[in-house]
């Protein structure tokens, strides 16, 4: 089960299966991880790129993403005009929440993804999309995940709950609460909303990925509920268009304790 890692906006049309990134790596040697992460060539016009999508999304988050994700951002001190060393990212990350990163050569495995999340290891892609992909790829790529998943990672909540995730995936028998589980992390990882003191906040990398699902995310188009588990639980997804149901948390106290109290009562944790 790997969750879809949704990079493209909604309403785009599905890939046709036939592009090699969004085929799942089955792992036959361990990755690369921290400082043994290389850095690759880039061309000026892939680092041009990073710099495009960066600042595209610098305007837009402002008031919509959550404090604790633009918090993480700014601590981590991406560069804005050169794609970052994993290396580099992987140190910061270490240092505040004892994450580290492995580079991956695309997506992986389920079992392989949810192997190194139960380790505090985030594997991440070091490749970038073409400027043709500016608004759509098919597989993530490394602003999706440095730019996208790295922030919340600072945050020692959520990084004890994204551990969570992998040693709950890891423990899952049942295919029905295996479908579950892919949901919870769907609609909190990627599309999930926290309650911050100014109003309702982005903190989803699914939502902050697109820019129409950022403004769509926030507007009465989307039903919001409390986040209760059991409920995401059983709420299909479609990834290929707006979410009509997002799921909003208290806290990311409350994200982690809700998913403990979850996992627990299915014997995952
Ligand atoms: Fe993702």
């Amino acid at each position: 089960m790997p969750p879809p890692s949704p990079v493209a906006p909604p309403e785009s049309p599905a890939p046709d299966g036939s592009d090699p990134r969004c085929v799942p790596h089955k792992l036959t040697a361990p990755l690369p991880v921290g400082d043994a992460c290389g850095y690759p060539r880039y061309s000026a016009e892939e680092h041009d790129v990073w710099r495009t999508l960066y600042a595209r999304m610098a305007d837009l988050l402002p008031g919509r993403a959550a404090d604790e994700f633009l918090t993480g951002l700014t601590a981590l001190g991406l560069d804005h005009e050169k794609i970052p060393a994993l290396a580099a990212v992987s140190r910061q990350l270490h240092r505040a929440t004892g994450w580290q990163i492995a580079r991956t050569p695309g997506l992986l495995d389920a079992h392989d993804f949810f192997g190194h999340l139960a380790r505090r290891i985030f594997p991440c892609t070091d490749y970038i999309r073409s400027r043709g992909e500016l608004d759509y790829t098919p597989a993530p790529d490394c602003f999706h995940d440095i730019f996208g998943h790295t922030p919340m990672i600072m945050h020692p909540r959520f990084a004890d709950f994204y551990q969570k995730i992998g040693q709950a995936a890891l423990a899952c028998r049942d295919p029905q609460v295996e479908e579950g589980l892919t949901r919870i992390y769907w609609f909190t990882v990627e599309f999930g909303l926290v309650k911050n003191p100014g109003g309702l906040r982005i903190f989803g990398n699914g939502i902050i990925s697109s820019s129409g699902e950022t403004r769509h995310s926030l507007t009465a188009k989307a039903e919001k509920r409390p986040f209760v588990p059991e409920q995401a639980a059983q709420q299909p997804y479609d990834i290929w268009h707006f979410q009509d149901v997002l799921w909003v948390v208290d806290s990311f106290d409350q994200l982690e304790a809700e998913f403990v109290r979850w996992a627990k009562g299915h014997g995952l944790l």
